[in-house]
């Protein structure tokens, strides 16, 4: 693939920097090695094998190292740390999904916590490394309902196994930067600066997971059938995947710089008062692809849908100057144009998308232009 993006994003941190990213095969982790690539950084990715047919990882074909391999085993991820050497870690592969979670609970914790642990052994072990970028969820938050916008010193929750898997692999993030990545010893002790992440559900192209609203309405234009929408009403903000990455690679840079006073927990969240009913976001992603035909069938008996849980990004805002970039609405016409793109044109345009978010945030002059 050809490199058209701007090296020099976030200072040029990334250039020729050794950057390794688990869960390089997932949607967002692809998303990531892409960005990496363009800015001309080494990276090796560690994985298991893409979840999902197609796959975004296997379509960029990227010329990047890739591990296939299990994060819970802990010879094969310090064997891939010590052949690599790298400086940075992007850690994301998980088991993401909420409904898989009730199925396979084991999975999920043996995947989100002690796969987790193995991660943060080699990175204490591998001396190479000098930041860690931990991604969670806003899941982790205990949600009360009350609608209010949680903030990073909120407390954990977590009702379903995912939620629970995630909250759980944040206390274990403490507990290494409290006991071996301590921010009063940096320096002096040990040399990793370290910061668990939250984002809440993000869209984009390349995504195919089940249960997820825009994948859903994807597949069944493609089979050429209406999508049945059962909660037309419900709002949510719907946040560009590269949104959160922005927000990853602007505190990793931090981070590789030695900056230790913004080590910590961030929320990378999507504004708090665009809301859009799932009804609007069919309507909306019908204007650009003509084909999607949708119908509504509301449930008999009405259920209990807990309230959605906001994230407050006041801290990312202020102490890393992030913000985000495209509406809600410019993240639908992003996302579908890319789907369009690829099944009418058999067109992958992953990059495209990736410029034409940088040229926004160029015009609205985001801290890491
Ligand atoms: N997509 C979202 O909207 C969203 C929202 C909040 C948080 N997240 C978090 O972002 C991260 C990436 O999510 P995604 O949407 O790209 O998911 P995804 O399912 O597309 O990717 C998950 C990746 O993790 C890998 N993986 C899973 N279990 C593994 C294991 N035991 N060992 C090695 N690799 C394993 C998969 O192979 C895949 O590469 C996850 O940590 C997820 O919890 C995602």
């Amino acid at each position: 693939m050809e490199n058209l993006v701007d090296k020099n994003l976030f200072q040029g941190i990334y250039k020729n920097r050794k950057v390794l990213v688990t869960g390089h095969t997932g949607f967002k982790g692809s998303w990531l090695c892409l960005w990496l690539k363009q800015m001309g950084a080494e990276v090796c990715g560690y994985s298991l094998p893409s979840p999902t047919s197609p796959s975004h990882f296997e379509e960029l074909n990227l010329d990047m190292k890739s591990v296939i391999g299990d994060i819970r085993d802990q010879s094969l991820v310090l064997k891939t740390f010590e052949e690599f050497q790298p400086e940075i870690v992007f850690h994301l592969a998980a088991q993401p999904l909420v409904r898989y979670s009730y199925e396979n609970p084991d999975e999920t914790f043996e995947s989100n916590v002690m796969g987790s642990l193995r991660i943060y052994e080699a990175v204490r072990k591998v001396d190479s490394v000098k930041a860690l970028v931990s991604i969670t969820t806003d899941k982790v938050y205990h949600n009360d309902e009350s609608g209010k916008a949680y903030s990073e010193d909120d407390r954990f929750g977590g009702k379903d196994p995912y939620s629970a898997s995630k909250a759980a692999m944040e206390i274990l993030t403490a507990s290494y930067i409290h006991s071996f990545f301590n921010i009063d010893d940096y320096g002096s002790k040990h040399n990793v600066l370290v910061s668990p992440v939250r984002a809440g559900n993000v869209i984009g192209g390349g995504d195919w997971a089940q249960d997820r609203l825009i994948p859903d309405i994807v597949k069944a234009t493609i089979e050429e059938r209406p999508v049945v929408i059962r909660s037309p009403d419900s709002t949510r903000p719907w946040q560009h995947v590269l949104e959160s990455l922005s927000g990853y690679l602007l505190l990793g840079q931090k981070l590789l710089e030695g900056n230790s006073s913004v080590a910590g927990a961030y929320n990378f969240g999507p504004s708090v008062d665009e809301d859009i009913t799932v009804e609007q976001v069919v309507k909306c992603l019908k204007k650009y692809w003509n084909k999607i035909n949708y119908q509504i069938e509301r449930p008999d008996v009405a259920y209990h849908e807990a309230s959605l849980l906001k994230l407050d990004s006041q801290k990312a805002i202020d102490s890393l100057e992030w913000s985000p970039v495209w509406s809600s609405f410019e993240a639908l016409e992003n996302t579908i144009t890319w789907y369009k793109d690829f099944y009418e044109s058999e067109e992958l345009s992953s990059l495209e998308c990736l410029n034409s978010y940088i040229a926004e945030a160029r015009k609205k002059a985001s801290a890491w232009i």
